[in-house]
């Protein structure tokens, strides 16, 4: 059995601010967040744009694209670190608001990882015929954990979902997901994290993180995560077609294209419009080549990302 990627969707929250907008608040340059990062604006939440109803809203497109409907739905994997509540899992507010009255979901935390995570599993059960149909979400928050007087983070998020239906097909079929790759290094916990929880006396906690060391690691665990994706099936780099990475940094995502040999048009980035959304950025940049045409049935699409945990990943998907 393989898992078809059927339809893909998106949902970003309709206020826009610019680093210009940041700039009248902190001390902060337009120039110094695009130069950094490739930033130049990012979707911000209202009270009524919550991890859920984002979630709902690209899980609906997504179905729509796929021409499914409730009733395909078996499971809902949703990645956030930014729930609505503790409980009920987002993923079952979902499940409510689609209408969909069979099959289990549940919350997934990876952080920037948690799409690729979710996929896997996903995928798994497919795999094993335990489901037939599963969306796989990724929706995000960070305007609510970002420390807003902190200029080194708070200007590096957004918010944001996006959402694939996945469906089994045939083993023999070229097209789905080909392999998922997941790692996680729990030593490297404080380099990128948030320090406090639902549950503790100091909640809410911020976002903390040492980009440096972070940006260090990023590049040398993506770009084994790459090659261990094509080495798992017998495939070069010139094999692929688009690359779809976590949106994070500009430079990050600019020296991944490189590493894969992929002239730049080649390489998905939202990171300007959207700045990092952390489990939603992969979906989100995928539904954005996708809808535009960019990206064809038929293509070899590699998705990767990294974030808090340490955690990593990345997977090779024939579109
Ligand atoms: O999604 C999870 C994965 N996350 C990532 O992959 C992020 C990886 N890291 C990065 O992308 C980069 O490290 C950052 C974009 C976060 C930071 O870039 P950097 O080149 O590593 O800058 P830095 O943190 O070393 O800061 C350089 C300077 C500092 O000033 P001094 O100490 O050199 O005087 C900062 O205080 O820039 C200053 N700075 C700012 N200046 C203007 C930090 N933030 C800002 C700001 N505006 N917003």
């Amino acid at each position: 059995m393989r898992s078809i990627l059927a339809g893909v969707g998106s949902y970003l929250p309709e206020r826009i601010v610019t680093n210009d907008e940041l700039a009248r608040r902190l001390e902060t340059s337009d120039s110094w967040i695009a130069d950094r990062t490739g930033i130049r604006q990012r979707h911000i939440a209202s009270d009524r744009e919550t991890c859920a109803f984002m979630a709902a809203e690209a899980s609906r497109a997504a179905l729509r694209n796929a021409g499914a409907g409730p009733d395909d739905v078996d499971a809902i994997i949703l990645a956030t670190s930014t729930p609505d509540q503790a409980f009920p899992a987002s993923a079952l507010r979902v499940q409510a608001m689609l209408g969909v009255r069979h099959g289990f979901g549940f919350d997934l935390s990876a952080a920037c990882t948690g799409f690729i995570y979710a996929l896997s599993i996903a995928d798994s059960m497919i795999r094993s015929g335990q489901i037939r149909g599963a969306l796989v979400i990724g929706s995000e928050l960070y305007s609510r954990i970002v420390n807003w007087q902190d200029r080194g983070t708070c200007v590096l998020f957004g918010d944001g979902a996006g959402a694939i239906f996945v469906r089994a097909g045939d083993r023999n079929d070229k097209r789905g997901v080909l392999s998922t790759h997941l790692h996680a290094q729990g030593t490297l916990g404080d380099i990128l994290y948030v320090d406090g929880a639902v549950g503790r006396p100091d909640r809410p906690g911020h976002l903390v993180m040492n980009g440096r060391e972070v940006f260090r690691h990023a590049v040398t665990r993506l770009a084994e995560a790459v090659e261990e994706a094509l080495a798992a099936n017998g495939l070069k780099r010139t094999d692929v077609d688009w690359l779809v990475p976590h949106q994070a940094n500009r430079r990050i995502i600019e020296a991944m294209g490189r590493k894969l040999g992929l002239p730049p048009e080649r390489v998905v980035i939202t990171v300007d419009r959207h700045a990092n959304t952390s489990a939603a950025s992969v979906p989100l940049a995928l539904d954005d080549a996708w809808r535009d045409g960019r990206i064809k049935r038929g293509d070899l699409v590699l998705l990767e990302a990294l974030g808090g945990g340490l955690t990593w990943g990345s997977s090779l998907v024939r579109i």
